[in-house]
């Protein structure tokens, strides 16, 4: 298939690239570079062979989507891109309504124009809000914390009213756990502008002296250590679960939207993986227990049975190999893509 890749030089984008051009597909790239850098597809370049175009794109600029379909015809797409930051989120909401609806508004339509009625999402575990208790499972209600979430569940339902109005679309909603991990290569690999909003990447940045050292924001919840659990799924099997589904929804009989959960399905404790990630970097890395951080809910992990069974996909790597790439990644970029080498 010849597939475009909104949000392609990101972090899970650029893995997921790989995946794909390795699985034979063509791929486009569209990405405005606006956390991200273009020596991702150089590094996509070093590890498939293959020199991915990249068009720097607004992704709500609907004429320019329009105008990268016709000059690149594709046969399906996968949207990745938006901002992503919970906290920015609270603080900016507006512009993270806007700029996560209108990329997926400009994305659709100009995919209806151009007849491609294709589509993989990048949801989020965030949709499953603060209500329920896990394993989490599809068909939970959906709502949100935050207005990231809200823009996660906001753009489900309009993905779910576009396959309702038009039959012909098939379009995969993919709700990914906690994504870590990197390449096995160290070549590419997650590279958060500014302070790091999740615990493996800050904890790559404590273990390389960035950081002075982790914070962890509570350890009173009803969880065996009393640290919050979550499920934490290799980028690497994330790729592998694009493109099970890109596959899945080409092969389907029928257009509609199918939800797909993508993680391991059990809960590792934030002192779980900094034991993994100590083990991995060789040496104890600092820690500090501090309050609880507002939002944060004690346990999330998915049940991931629908995407065993019919995407014929589960996740494979563990915490020690999440924590292993991600040191790789690190220790020879320590300033990530923009900075010096090791
Ligand atoms: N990383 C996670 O923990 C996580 C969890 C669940 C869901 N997601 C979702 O997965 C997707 C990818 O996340 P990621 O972690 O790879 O983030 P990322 O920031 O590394 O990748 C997103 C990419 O989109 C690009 N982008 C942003 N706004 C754009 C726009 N208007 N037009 C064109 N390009 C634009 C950025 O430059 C970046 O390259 C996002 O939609 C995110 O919400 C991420």
């Amino acid at each position: 298939m010849r597939v475009l890749v909104t949000g392609g030089a990101g972090y899970i984008g650029s893995h997921t690239v790989v995946r794909l051009v390795e699985a034979g597909h063509e791929v486009q790239v569209v990405d405005d570079l606006s956390n991200s850098s273009p020596i991702v597809l150089d590094r996509i370049e070093e590890i498939t062979g293959v020199r991915v175009p990249l068009d720097v794109v607004d992704v709500t600029d609907r004429g320019a989507v329009t105008a990268i379909l016709a000059q690149h015809p594709v046969d399906a797409a996968i949207h990745l891109a938006g901002l992503k930051a919970v906290g920015e989120s609270v603080e900016q909401p507006l512009r993270y309504y806007r700029t996560n609806l209108d990329a997926t508004f400009s994305l659709v339509g100009a995919m209806a124009d151009a007849g491609v009625r294709t589509l993989v999402f990048s949801s989020s575990a965030t949709v499953y809000g603060a209500q329920a208790s896990p394993p989490f499972e599809e068909d939970l209600p959906t709502s949100a914390t935050n207005p990231y979430g809200w823009t996660k569940v906001m753009q489900e339902q309009v993905l779910r009213d576009v396959a309702a109005g038009d039959p012909r679309w098939r379009i995969a909603l993919l709700r990914y756990f906690n994504p870590v991990g990197a390449h096995p290569s160290g070549r590419i690999g997650e590279d958060p502008q500014g302070h790091p909003n999740n615990l493996v990447p800050y904890l790559a940045q404590v273990a390389v002296g960035r950081r002075e050292k982790l914070l962890v924001f509570g350890d009173d919840y009803d969880t065996p250590d009393g640290t919050g659990l979550r499920d934490y799924i290799h980028v690497e099997d994330l790729a592998a679960g694009h493109l099970a589904a890109l596959e899945t929804l080409a092969a389907a009989d029928a257009g509609g939207v199918r939800t797909w959960n993508l993680g391991t399905g059990s809960g590792t404790s934030v002192l779980e993986v900094l034991a993994a990630f100590s083990r991995a970097a060789g040496r104890e890395l600092p820690h500090e227990v501090v309050g609880r951080r507002a939002g944060d809910i004690a346990a999330s992990w998915a049940d991931p049975t629908r995407a065993h069974r019919e995407l014929g996909w589960r996740a494979e790597k563990g915490i020690d190999e999440m924590c292993a790439d991600t040191w790789r990644w690190q220790e020879t970029n320590p300033a990530g893509y923009d900075g010096p080498p090791a």
